[in-house]
Order: structure tokens, then C-alpha cells, then sequence
């Protein structure tokens, strides 16, 4: 099973979740490619079986800056993801309110527009409520792991 991790962040945590994530998929067996940098020809490059990403809210509910071209070019390219099981980490701040995890919901779409098939529902870390989100990740993407291994 061979998982890419991609990631968008403002101020590096959400690549910092990933970095973890990625050493412990590793851990559990899989073979992860993490994409750092982002681009669409590497995503496609790696063709993995799996994809995860993790990815936080910036202004009022909009991606970060290093995973905006990705997104558009992902759109206008539309590279079918065709039953691929994904996982997305969002990281937000339920002080914005409506806004809350805004950017993980907009590559959730994303995957699911490609018609990839969503296979943990999206876990939303709180920066209000947490400062520990890579460990506060680890039940999560055990459970997620557990998932694709299960086929
Ligand atoms: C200027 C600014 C705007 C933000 N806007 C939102 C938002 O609209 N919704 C949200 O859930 N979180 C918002 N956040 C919170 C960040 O997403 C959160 O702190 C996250 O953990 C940052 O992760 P990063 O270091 O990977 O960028 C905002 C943070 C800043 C500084």
C-alpha cells in the first residue's frame, strides 16, 4: 500500500501534522511518499494508492497560499481519482466560526469532485482547543491506517 501525503500550511503546522503522519504510516508498514513540494505532476507522478492530506484555514475560511495553485490546477486539470480511499487532516480555529476548518473542507470536496472515496470521516484539530495537534492526530490515523490495510 503506497500512501502520498501532501499538505498546506501558513505557518508550518499542518506540515508539521503531515511530516508525523508520514513517520508514523511509515511505521505502520506503509510506503509513503511525502510531497513536499506540491505540485499536481508530482501527485500524479507518485501514483499511490491512497492519498491524505493535511491542510489549515487561513483569512476568512481560504487555503494557504502553498496549496492554492494545486487546488486550481487540480480543478482545471481534473485528474480522475477513481475510488483512491483519502483522509484529510484540517487544521482550523472554531474561533472563525462558520469559516472553522474551511480549507480542509475545500480539498475534501476536491477529492470527492475526482470521485477518490473518503474513508475516515475529516478530522478537525482546534487550534482553541489544542496544542499538541500532530500527537492529538496519532487515534485518528491509526484508525485511518487500520482502514486502508483493511482494503
Ligand atoms: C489570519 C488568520 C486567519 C485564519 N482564518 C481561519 C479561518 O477562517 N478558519 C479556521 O478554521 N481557522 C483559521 N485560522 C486558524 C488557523 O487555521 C490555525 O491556527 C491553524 O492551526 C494554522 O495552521 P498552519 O500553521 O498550518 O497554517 C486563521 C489563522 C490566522 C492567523
Amino acid at each position: 500500500m503506497h500512501l502520498a501525503i501532501f499538505s498546506g500550511s501558513v505557518f508550518g503546522t499542518a506540515d508539521e501534522v503531515a511530516d508525523v503522519a508520514a513517520e508514523r504510516c511509515r511505521a505502520a508498514g506503509l510506503q509513503v511518499t511525502r510531497l513536499k513540494p506540491l505540485s499536481v505532476d508530482a501527485l500524479l507522478e507518485a501514483n499511490a494508492d491512497a492519498l491524505l492530506a493535511c491542510c489549515s484555514t487561513t483569512g476568512m475560511g481560504e487555503l494557504p497560499d502553498t496549496i492554492q495553485d494545486f487546488y486550481y490546477e487540480m480543478q482545471s486539470r481534473f485528474p480522475l481519482l477513481t475510488d483512491k480511499p483519502f483522509g484529510v487532516i484540517a487544521l482550523g480555529d472554531s474561533g472563525y466560526g462558520d469559516t472553522f476548518c474551511q480549507g480542509g473542507e475545500q480539498i475534501r470536496e476536491l477529492l470527492l469532485e475526482l470521485q477518490a472515496r473518503e474513508i475516515s470521516p475529516m478530522l478537525r484539530l482546534d487550534a482553541s482547543e489544542t496544542v499538541t495537534p500532530e500527537t492529538d492526530a496519532e487515534p485518528w490515523l491509526d484508525e485511518f491506517v487500520a482502514q486502508l490495510q483493511a482494503g
